[in-house]
């Protein structure tokens, strides 16, 4: 119990950015799966979840043992993928309202898009700390892939006139943020991590530069996050990503627990279509690590409760008309039922 409560919850990460500019891919790479493939025309339309443990981590940032060493102290991070059509603006705010730290996907030779400023808003307004992916480095002309996920490695591989080309790209990103108030940097060229946005150009595709991504994720959450990250032993608070009709089983809806504890059995208070609604959880379901709740629809697994950070399915009664985008309470009597109904 003691070891629980001093023990931090893993940081939830939201992917933003604009359409095509390889937030799926990005994620695929890092979790070794393929979710864009199974995608309805490869776009994503819904807001998922998946856990990436730090075994994973680690073994990605491998290459930076030597000069970039970090020692995990939490458990993973829990990554929530969004859609960046235009038409899925709400889907993006659901997103964005419960991450503790971002990552800003920009084509690097696109260069900022309607949906990457727009994403940027949501993340000013909710006061969410950000880094920025510039990815497809890949497609540099001239650059050489290298097989390290290690970006500072693969630099030391490319031609004089190609890292001035990445430089140059680089900098247009600076000027873009920089118009919009952010003052950024490629992120090894950082001193203060506090006042700098940091850029870390990457390649979905190749897997170069995921090592430093996810190293400088974990490090800016661990140090500068921890109060926020220790976990609580309460009842659970969470967000609702999407309503779904699962066959066999009825409504259901995706949830990112993002403190305390949800327990089978629970009373839950979420918003509805007509008002609040008050039910009980029947059951938790939650994917396989690595995997994304929004395409698991026979690999879920039952548990008894479930430990914030999580996105989960829960099954319970009167769920067709739960909406959206509502936060999720859990009351433990009928006071405080009547108190987040109020709220909700
Ligand atoms: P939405 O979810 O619809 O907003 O798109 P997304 O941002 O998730 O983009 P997605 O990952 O689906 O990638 C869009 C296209 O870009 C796909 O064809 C990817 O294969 C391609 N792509 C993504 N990352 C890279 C990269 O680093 N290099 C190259 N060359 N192509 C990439
Ligand atoms: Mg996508």
């Amino acid at each position: 119990q003691q070891l629980q409560s001093r023990r931090l919850r893993q940081p939830i990460v939201v992917v933003l950015g604009h359409v095509d500019h390889g937030k799926t891919t990005l994620l695929d790479k890092i979790r070794g799966t393929a979710v864009v493939k199974k995608e309805p025309g490869e776009m994503t339309q819904e807001v998922g979840a998946s856990f990436v443990p730090t075994s994973v981590i680690e073994k990605i940032a491998e290459p930076l043992k030597k000069t970039f060493p970090i020692k995990l102290e939490i458990p993973g991070l829990l990554f929530i993928d969004t859609p960046g059509h235009e038409l899925f603006s709400n889907l993006r705010r659901r997103g964005g309202s419960v991450a503790d730290i971002a990552i800003l996907v920009v084509d690097i030779v696109e260069g900022f898009q309607k949906q990457t400023y727009e994403s940027l808003e949501i993340l000013r307004s909710r006061k969410v700390p950000f880094l920025v992916a510039a990815n497809k480095i890949d497609r540099i002309p001239g650059w050489k892939p290298i097989d390290t996920y290690s970006l500072l490695e693969s630099i030391k591989s490319q031609r004089k006139d190609v890292q001035t080309q990445l430089d140059n790209y680089v900098y247009r990103l600076v000027g873009q943020l920089a118009e919009l108030g952010f003052n950024a940097d490629r992120f090894d060229r950082i001193r203060d991590f506090t006042k700098t946005v940091a850029i870390v150009p990457v390649s979905a595709k190749t897997g170069e530069g995921i090592a430093e991504l996810l190293a400088l994720l974990a490090g800016l959450t661990q140090n500068y996050m921890k109060t926020k990250l220790r976990f609580a032993e309460g009842p659970a608070k969470g967000v609702i990503l999407e309503v779904k009709e699962l066959q066999g089983l009825g409504y259901t809806i995706d949830v990112i627990i993002y403190d305390g504890i949800l327990k089978k059995n629970d009373t839950i208070i979420i918003g509805g279509l007509n008002g609040p609604i008050v039910t009980k959880v029947r059951s938790i379901l939650v994917p396989k690590p690595l995997q994304d709740i929004k395409v698991v629809k026979t690999d879920l697994t039952q548990i008894d409760e479930v430990y914030a950070a999580a996105g989960v399915k829960i099954y319970a009664p009167e769920l067709e008309n739960a909406l959206a985008g509502s936060p999720l309470f859990v009351a433990e009597n009928e006071q405080q039922v009547e108190e987040y109904k109020k709220i909700i």
